[in-house]
């Protein structure tokens, strides 16, 4: 089997409480599967308590939801990359739909996002897609080019580069229960992977899937050899129903 990441996001779902719980049933469900990592994004306040739940697992990773560039300073309500990771997360979302359409992020403060988590040792997973109304006009190579080009421009060593991640989600498929088939998200995969190629990116760069993914449509999904995993909202805040969904229970 390739190697497949299954990364929840869990939004603004379960503080420190609710995560410690989430996490010591999810320990029980499961166990470490090799070529199967497993990823948590909870709210930045509970990444202490998860990241420190989930410790003996090597097989799992925790990551902050949304981080600032700089690392200190006057930016009252920001998340700094070096306290995140300072309680355990290894890991960031940047670029996340919600944060661009619903907060106002822009592809430029996206790209500086990327390069801070990347300098700071964290692993950056950068969030593209589409709007409907881009992809009913024909747009969404343009539109998630127009969200890469500004990281291209800004991590230029190859050595960085590799350790970027992709995530496809476009906008019209996430939380609204109408997710895109196999075959569309496999064609923006093969897209974002040339279009990278292009830009000189080294090597195979890996793109999940992210939009309305649940325990129906899962495996199909990732039955696209050109899906690397999945990017998960809504499906993965019961334990129950996300451990049946990474398949790893037993
Ligand atoms: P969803 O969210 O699975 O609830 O559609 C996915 C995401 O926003 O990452």
């Amino acid at each position: 089997m390739r190697p497949l990441i299954y990364a929840a996001n869990w939004k603004l779902h379960h503080g420190p409480s609710a995560a410690r719980e989430f996490a010591a049933r999810f320990l029980e469900l499961t166990r470490p599967v090799p070529d199967r990592d497993l990823w948590f994004f909870p709210p930045a306040v509970s990444l202490a308590s998860l990241a420190d739940a989930f410790r003996r697992r090597s097989d799992i990773r925790v990551g902050a939801q949304n981080v600032h560039w700089e690392l200190k300073g006057a930016f009252t309500g920001e998340l700094s990359l070096a306290h995140a990771a300072e309680v355990g997360a290894t890991l960031t979302l940047v670029g996340h739909s919600e944060r661009r359409h619903l907060f106002g992020e822009t592809d430029e403060q996206s790209a500086r996002k990327v390069a801070a988590a990347l300098a700071a040792g964290v692993t950056p997973l950068l969030c593209v897609g589409e709007t409907l109304a881009e992809r009913e006009a024909g747009r969404t190579e343009e539109a998630v080019r127009r969200q890469l080009e500004p990281v291209s421009a800004l991590v230029a060593d190859a050595g960085d580069r590799a350790r970027v991640l992709v995530a496809y989600e476009p906008v019209w498929a996430i939380g609204t229960g109408r997710n895109a088939t196999p075959k569309d998200a496999a064609d923006v995969h093969r897209y974002i992977r040339r279009h990278l190629t292009e830009r000189g990116w080294p090597g195979r760069v890996r793109v999940l899937y992210g939009g309305s993914v649940n325990a129906g449509n899962a495996l199909a999904l990732l039955a696209e050899p050109d899906l690397d995993g999945v990017l998960v909202g809504g499906a993965s805040l019961a334990a129950e129903g996300w451990a049946e969904i990474v398949g790893v229970g037993g």
